[in-house]
């Protein structure tokens, strides 16, 4: 049977997602910036994805913002920022990080399926989520949401898992977890056909490509050590660069609402 909502809520509350991507003391300016250090040396396709300087003057919507690591990039480059999130210890972290870094950002406690019970009708020009969107009970009801938030212009980018991908065939075999904290209620993995699917009522998919095979052993990477599996540190860059690309966990989905 399908997690619930407070499931996943629950889940996320227990241990905010990369909570643990720093030792330093939770909330100050160290920590935060390790946090980002440690995310954009694993996700570093990230920062190609979002392109948080061409969002200057622009209004950015966030649905599952974490510890808004994604968030106070786009503040820090010059959008003007909100982020929405499920889960309160997550967002309490975000608004202490916004504090720290002297930025400005509306965020808000919240269920994503159910938007627009809380967020104000506004019209953004990048709708961004990461990571998010496969987590919810119902993924159709976020996105038909997000379609009511965007200009008619605007963009929607996400991140969503690939379900044909060499993490899942990993997970398959019991080699692997979804998520770095064990027992993720929800983690839906998709094939491009399904995004297309998924979107097509309100969006027309611009592109879909694909990244990230995470090569490093678990435990040394847990004390903050970068030691590869044997197989992917014998395997030359352009070999895992291609992997990668066929094969990676990350579906980089660009979108744009449906011309009339
Ligand atoms: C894997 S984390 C990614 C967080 C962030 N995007 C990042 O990259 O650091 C997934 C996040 O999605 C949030 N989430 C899951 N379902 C949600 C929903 N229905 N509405 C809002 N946030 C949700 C979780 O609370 C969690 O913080």
């Amino acid at each position: 049977m399908k997690a619930t909502i407070s499931e996943v809520e629950n889940f996320w509350n227990s241990r905010p997602c990369n909570i643990r991507h720093s030792k330093k003391d939770i909330g100050t300016k160290e920590y935060f910036d390790e946090v980002e250090k440690k995310k954009f040396f694993v996700e570093p396709h990230i920062k190609s994805f979002s392109k948080f300087n061409e969002w200057n003057g622009k209004k950015v919507l966030e649905i599952g913002c974490g510890l808004a690591t994604a968030g106070i990039n786009f503040a820090k480059y010059g959008a003007d920022y909100t982020g929405v999130e499920l889960s309160s210890e997550s967002l309490e972290l975000a608004k202490k990080r916004f504090e720290v870094y002297n930025q400005k950002g509306d965020l808000y406690q919240g269920n994503a399926e159910n938007l627009s019970d809380f967020l104000p009708d506004e019209k953004y020009h990048l709708v961004y989520s990461w990571g998010v969107i496969h987590h919810t009970p119902h993924p159709e009801r976020v996105i038909e949401q997000v379609s009511n938030y965007l200009t008619k212009d605007g963009v929607f980018k996400l991140m969503m898992y690939a379900s044909n991908s060499w993490k899942n065939y990993m997970i398959s075999i019991g080699l692997d977890q979804p998520e770095a904290q064990y027992g993720c209620p929800i983690a839906y993995t998709y094939t491009e056909e399904e995004i297309y699917d998924l979107l097509s009522e309100h969006f027309d998919v611009i592109s879909i490509e694909r990244d990230h095979i995470f090569p490093y052993q678990i435990e040394p990477y847990k004390r903050g050590e970068y030691i590869k599996q044997p197989w992917f540190d014998v395997m030359p860059d352009d070999m895992f660069k291609v992997l990668e690309k066929k094969l990676g966990w990350h579906l980089l989905i660009t979108a744009k609402l449906k011309g009339d």
